[in-house]
C-alpha cells in the first residue's frame, strides 16, 4: 500500500515537474485529464498541440483561473470515446459535443461527479448502453441534451432531482421502460417543477402515463411524448399545466376518452394527438383559444358531424382530421375561421356538396378531402389553393377531368431564390445564394411542432431563413448566406427541412466558427418565433474536417501556382502600365508640359501616379463643352460649376471647372486626383480624368443621366421612386460609402454626404459623387482626423460640430439623413425645423407605421404596395442619426441590414441588372410576385 501510495505521489509529483514547466497557465491536473480524456481520439483541431490548454488557447477550450471550464466541440468529426477520469475536471461547466458520431461507447457514470457542469449537449453521438443515474447528481444541470443517440435502458428516475433544470431532452433513442415519477423513496420526473421542456418522442418508453407524472406546480411549455408505446389513457393531470404550449402524444398506443379538462389549457397552440386509439366523443377544444394547429387523426372516436366549436378558434391555422369518423355535411363557415390554411379531412364520410363559400380565409392553402362522400363543389372563385377530392363522388361523375380529382402531390418545392449566375463550384464546395463557392455547413433543421402549413407557403421558410441569417450576423458569426430547401414532413409528423450555411470570409469556417455554429444550434441560443418551436438541428460532417482530410492540397499547390502566375501576370501589367504612363506624361510634357508649375516649391513635381485616369488639355475640355457653353452648364457650387462635355469618341462626360479663389494648391490638387483616380467602385462616381493646364483645375467625370437623387425626391427629375427603388437607392449608396470606409486604401471619409451627392444612373443605381471635401483616414492612430468643420447644415453629424473629430460615423449620420429623405421626401431642414428631431419626437414603435403616417413621403403611402421591411428601415435610420458616433452602425453593418431589408421586402439584393429607370422586374416566385412588376414610369 506505501509503496503505491508512494509511487503515486512520486506520479503526480513527475507530472507537476512535467507540467509546472510546461503546462503554462493550466492547472495541471486538468492539462492531464484533458490529454488522458482524449487520447486515441482522432481529428482534435490542429491547435491541440503541447500542453497548454489555457495559455495556448486550444480550440474549444475555454478556461477561467487556470481551469478548464468549458470544452465545446460540437461538429468536430471527432471519433474516440468518453472515458475514466472526466470526474476530475470539477470545475468543468460546460459540456458539448454534438454532432460528433464518431464518439461512441457509453456516458461514464464519473460524468455525476461534475458538479459544477450547468449544460451537457450530446446531441447527435453515437453513446449506447444506459443512461447513468449519476446524472442526477449534477444538481447544477440546467441544459440536458442526450437526444439523437442510441442510448439504451429507462429513464433514470434521479432526473428528477434536478432542480434546475430547464431543457431535457431525450428523444430520439431506444429507451425502454415507463415514464419514472417520485413514489416517497425516489424521485421522479413530476419533481421537475422548473422545467419547461419534457421532450421524450421517437423511444419505446412503454406502460401507462402515471397519473401523478403532471401537477398544477410545474411550469412545462413543450411536453412531447409523441412515437413511443405508451398506453392507457391521458391523465387528467396534463390540464393542470397551465403553462403548456406544446403537446404531443402522438404516434403511441392510447386509448380512452380524451379528458374534458384539456380545455383549459389555453395557452397550447399544437396539440397531436393522432395515431392512438382514442375512444369517446371528439374532444371539446372550445377553451383551447391559443390553439393554431390540431391534429386528432386516426382514432376511434364517436363518429360524428363536424363539431362547431372549430369556428371558435380565431388563431386555428391548420386541422387534420384524417380518419375520425367525421360525417354528415362540411358546415359553410367552417372555412371563414380567419387564419386558417390546412384542412385535412381525408377518409371521413363528409358529404353533400362542399361549399367553400365566399367568406373563406385569405390564408386558405390547402384543403385535402379526399376519400369521403362528397357529392358536389361550390367555389370560392377569387381565391387560390389546392383543393383534393379524389375518392368522391364528385370525381367519378365528373365527366371532364376536373383539377381537384387528382391524387398526388407532390411536397414543398421551396428553395432558397438565388438571382445571381450560379458558378461551377470545385469537387465539394456548392454555390451559395449570393452565388460564391465556399464549402457550407449543412444539416437538417427539423420542427418539431410545426403549427403551420409547408404547401403554398413559402413566406414562412424565407422568413426562417432571414431571421437564421439575421441571428448570426448580430452575434458576428461569419456566415454570408443560409440557403434552406427540401423541407417535407416525416411520418413521425416533424417537418424537416435542409439548411446550408455559407461563410462570408474564407472557402470554409474554421474550426471556432463551425463548433460555434454548432452550439448556438445545440444550446438553442437561437430561438425562433413560435411557430417554428421546438426545433432540432442535425449537422452534417462538415466536410473540410471530415476523416482529418483537410482541403486538397494538390488544389492547394494549384492555387499557389496560379496565384504566382497572376502575380507575375499583375506585375507585367503593372511594369506595361507604367511603360504606357510614362510615355503618355512624356507626351503630355511635350504637349503642354502641365507638369512644369506641378508644385512651385520644386520639391514633388513628379508625375501623379494615377489609376486609370488621363490627362486632358484644356483646348480638349473646351471643345468638349462647345466652350463653356451655359447650354452645357448642369450644375454649379461654391467652387465652381459643373459642365457636361462629349469627348471626340462620343463619351459623354461631367467636367467640374473650379473658379477661380476655390481653387487649391497644386500639391493638394494632385492628391484630390491621385486619390480620386483610385477609387473605382460600382456605387461611386468614377474619375475619367483631370485638366491641369491654362492656369485651370478640372476634374472629368463619368456623366450620369439621371441626376441627383435629392432632384428625384423633390420630383424634379420626373423619376418616380417608389419604396422598392429607394431601398435599392440606399443600398447601393451604402456600399459606395462602405468601400470608401472599409475598402479604398487608405480609407477615405467622404464628409459630405447628402441626397444632392447621391447620383442615379440609367438603370438607377446609386453612385456617390463629389468627394471633393474628402480626407484620407487611418494615417492616424486615433481613427480620427481633426479638421476643419466642413460640410453641409441639416447633414452635418452633431458630434464632429462639437469636437472637430471627424470618423467615417460622422459620414453614417449624413447618411443616416439621406435615408430620413428617402422617408419624407423632406429637405433635411425645412420651415426651421432640422427633421432627425422631428423624427425622433414622432416616432412610437407601437403604432401602425411608428406613428409617422404624417410625415411619410405622400407618394410612397398612396402607391398599392406595402411598405415591406418598413420598420426595420426607421429602425436602421435611428441608428444612424444617434447622437454619439460610437452608438451608431458600422457602414458594414448598414449595408448588410439593408440587404436584409430588401430581402424582407422580396427583393435579391443583388439583381441590379435587369433594373432600369424605365421598369423593374421583382423575383419571379409566387409569394413575391410584385404589384409594381409591369409598372412604366418616367
Ligand atoms: C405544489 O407546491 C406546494 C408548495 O411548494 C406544495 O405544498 C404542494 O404540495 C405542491 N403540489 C403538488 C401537486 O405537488
Ligand atoms: C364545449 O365546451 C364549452 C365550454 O368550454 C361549452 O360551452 C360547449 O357547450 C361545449 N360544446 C359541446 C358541443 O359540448
Ligand atoms: C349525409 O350524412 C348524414 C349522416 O351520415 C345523413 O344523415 C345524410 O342523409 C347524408 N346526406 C346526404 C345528402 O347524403
Ligand atoms: C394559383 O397558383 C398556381 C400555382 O401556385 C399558379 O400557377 C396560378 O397562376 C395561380 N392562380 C391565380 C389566379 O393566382
Ligand atoms: C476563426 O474565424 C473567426 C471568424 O472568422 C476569427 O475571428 C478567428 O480568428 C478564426 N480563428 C482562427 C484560429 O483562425
Ligand atoms: C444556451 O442557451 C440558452 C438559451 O437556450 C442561453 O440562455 C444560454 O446563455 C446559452 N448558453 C451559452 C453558454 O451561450
Amino acid at each position: 500500500m506505501r509503496i503505491i501510495g508512494c509511487c503515486k505521489q512520486v506520479f503526480i509529483a513527475f507530472l507537476c515537474i512535467h507540467f509546472c514547466c510546461t503546462a503554462g497557465q493550466t492547472n495541471f491536473q486538468d492539462a492531464a485529464v484533458l490529454k488522458s480524456l482524449t487520447d486515441g481520439w482522432k481529428n482534435l483541431p490542429h491547435s491541440w498541440t503541447g500542453e497548454d490548454p489555457c495559455g495556448k488557447r486550444w480550440e474549444g477550450i475555454t478556461c477561467s483561473k487556470s481551469r478548464i471550464v468549458t470544452i465545446t466541440l460540437a461538429s468536430m468529426d471527432l471519433t474516440g470515446q468518453l472515458t475514466g477520469d472526466l470526474e476530475s475536471l470539477s470545475e468543468l461547466q460546460i459540456l458539448d459535443l454534438s454532432y460528433n458520431k464518431g464518439i461512441t461507447g457509453s456516458l461514464p457514470p464519473s460524468i455525476g461527479k461534475l458538479s459544477k457542469l450547468t449544460t451537457l449537449i450530446l446531441l447527435g453521438c453515437g453513446f449506447s448502453g444506459s443512461i447513468p443515474n449519476s446524472v442526477g447528481s449534477l444538481k447544477k444541470l440546467v441544459y440536458l441534451s442526450l437526444n439523437s443517440n442510441r442510448f439504451t435502458g429507462e429513464v433514470p428516475a434521479s432526473i428528477g432531482s434536478l432542480r434546475q433544470l430547464y431543457w431535457l431532452d431525450l428523444s430520439d433513442n431506444q429507451l425502454t421502460g415507463s415514464i419514472p415519477v417520485s413514489d416517497g423513496s425516489k424521485p421522479g420526473l413530476d419533481l421537475l417543477v422548473n422545467t419547461k421542456h419534457f421532450h421524450f418522442g421517437k423511444n419505446r418508453l412503454s406502460g401507462e402515463i402515471p397519473r401523478n407524472l403532471f401537477n398544477s406546480n410545474m411550469t412545462l411549455i413543450h411536453v412531447l411524448f409523441d412515437n413511443n408505446r405508451l398506453t392507457g389513457s391521458i391523465p387528467e393531470s396534463l390540464g393542470l399545466v397551465h403553462t403548456l404550449q406544446a403537446v404531443r402524444f402522438d404516434r403511441n398506443l392510447l386509448s380512452g376518452a380524451v379528458p374534458p379538462n384539456l380545455n383549459d389549457l389555453i395557452g397550447v397552440s399544437e396539440l397531436m394527438l393522432s395515431n392512438n386509439a382514442l375512444t369517446g366523443p371528439v374532444p371539446n377544444l372550445t377553451g383551447m383559444v391559443s390553439l393554431i394547429s390540431v391534429d386528432l387523426s386516426n382514432n376511434s372516436f364517436e363518429a360524428t358531424t363536424v363539431p362547431h366549436w372549430f369556428s371558435a378558434l380565431k388563431s386555428l391555422k391548420t386541422v387534420i382530421m384524417e380518419r375520425t369518423g367525421l360525417e354528415g355535411l362540411l358546415p359553410s363557415g367552417f372555412f371563414s375561421i380567419p387564419q386558417l390554411e390546412t384542412v385535412i379531412l381525408k377518409s371521413n364520410q363528409l358529404n353533400g356538396t362542399l361549399d367553400i363559400g365566399g367568406s373563406s380565409s385569405q390564408l386558405l392553402k390547402f384543403i385535402d378531402l379526399q376519400n369521403n362522400s362528397i357529392s358536389n363543389v361550390k367555389l370560392d372563385p377569387g381565391k387560390n389553393y389546392t383543393l383534393m377530392l379524389s375518392d368522391n363522388p364528385f370525381c367519378q361523375k365528373s365527366l371532364v377531368a376536373s383539377p381537384y380529382c387528382n391524387k398526388n402531390l407532390g411536397s414543398s418545392s421551396y428553395k432558397t431564390p438565388v438571382f445571381c449566375v450560379t458558378p461551377k463550384c470545385a469537387s465539394g464546395q456548392m454555390s451559395s445564394p449570393t452565388c460564391k463557392c465556399a464549402y457550407p455547413y449543412t444539416g437538417t433543421f427539423v420542427l418539431r411542432a410545426p403549427s403551420f402549413s409547408t404547401l403554398g407557403n413559402d413566406a414562412y421558410f424565407t422568413e426562417l431563413q432571414l431571421s437564421l441569417l439575421q441571428f448570426f450576423v448580430d452575434i458576428s458569426l461569419p456566415v454570408d448566406s443560409v440557403s434552406l430547401s427540401n423541407a417535407a414532413m416525416d411520418s413521425f409528423g416533424y417537418l424537416n427541412m435542409h439548411l446550408a450555411f455559407f461563410p462570408a470570409k474564407e472557402v470554409h469556417f474554421n474550426r471556432t466558427a463551425v463548433s460555434t455554429l454548432a452550439f448556438v444550434l445545440s444550446n438553442q441560443t437561437y430561438t425562433p418565433k413560435k411557430q417554428f418551436k421546438p426545433y432540432v438541428f442535425f449537422a452534417d460532417n462538415y466536410t473540410p474536417f471530415a476523416g482529418s482530410k483537410k482541403p486538397s492540397h494538390i488544389g492547394a499547390i494549384i492555387g499557389a501556382v496560379m496565384g504566382v502566375s497572376i502575380l507575375l501576370l499583375l506585375s507585367i501589367c503593372a511594369a506595361g502600365y507604367a511603360f504606357s504612363q510614362k510615355k503618355r506624361a512624356e507626351k503630355a510634357n511635350q504637349q503642354a508640359n502641365p507638369f512644369v508649375s506641378w508644385d512651385s516649391q520644386g520639391t514633388s513635381g513628379d508625375v501623379p501616379k494615377l489609376k486609370g485616369a488621363r490627362f486632358f488639355t484644356f483646348d480638349e475640355v473646351q471643345k468638349s463643352t462647345n466652350n463653356f457653353s451655359e447650354i452645357n452648364n448642369v450644375g454649379s457650387g461654391g467652387y465652381g460649376k459643373v459642365y457636361r462635355g462629349v469627348l471626340t469618341d462620343g463619351e459623354i462626360v461631367a467636367i467640374k471647372r473650379s473658379q477661380q479663389g476655390s481653387m487649391q494648391g497644386s500639391r493638394e490638387f494632385k492628391n484630390e486626383i491621385e486619390l480620386l483616380s483610385r477609387v473605382h467602385h460600382k456605387n461611386l462616381v468614377k474619375l475619367i480624368g483631370f485638366c491641369f493646364d491654362h492656369g485651370e483645375q478640372m476634374l472629368v467625370y463619368e456623366f450620369i443621366p439621371n441626376g441627383t437623387l435629392l432632384d428625384s425626391l423633390s420630383g424634379k427629375s420626373g423619376i418616380e421612386l417608389d419604396w422598392i427603388r429607394r431601398l435599392k437607392v440606399a443600398l447601393g449608396s451604402a456600399r459606395g460609402l462602405q468601400y470608401l470606409h472599409e475598402l479604398a486604401d487608405p480609407p477615405i471619409i467622404h464628409r459630405d454626404i447628402k441626397s444632392n451627392n447621391i447620383l442615379l444612373d440609367e438603370r438607377l443605381t446609386a453612385k456617390v459623387a463629389d468627394f471633393g471635401l474628402s480626407r484620407l483616414f487611418g494615417d492616424t492612430d486615433k481613427g480620427y482626423v481633426t479638421t476643419q468643420v466642413k460640410g453641409t447644415m441639416g447633414y452635418l453629424d452633431p458630434e464632429y460640430f462639437m469636437t472637430n473629430q471627424l470618423t467615417d460615423k460622422s459620414d453614417i449620420f449624413g447618411f443616416g439623413v439621406v435615408l430620413l429623405e428617402m422617408l419624407t421626401a423632406r429637405k433635411p431642414i425645412q420651415q426651421g425645423k432640422f427633421i432627425v428631431k422631428v423624427m425622433k419626437e414622432t416616432v412610437d414603435k407601437s403604432k401602425d407605421l411608428y406613428n409617422l403616417g404624417e410625415l411619410i413621403d405622400p407618394m410612397l403611402l398612396s402607391s398599392s404596395n406595402t411598405l415591406l421591411g418598413f420598420e426595420k428601415f426607421v429602425d436602421l435610420t435611428l441608428k444612424c442619426v444617434e447622437e454619439f458616433g460610437v452608438d451608431r452602425p458600422s457602414t458594414g453593418e448598414v449595408v448588410k441590414e439593408l440587404e436584409i431589408i430588401m430581402q424582407l421586402a422580396g427583393f435579391n439584393p443583388d439583381t441590379e441588372s435587369t433594373t432600369t429607370s424605365q421598369s423593374y422586374q421583382g423575383s419571379n416566385t409566387k409569394s413575391f410576385s410584385h404589384p409594381y412588376s409591369d409598372d412604366s414610369l418616367v
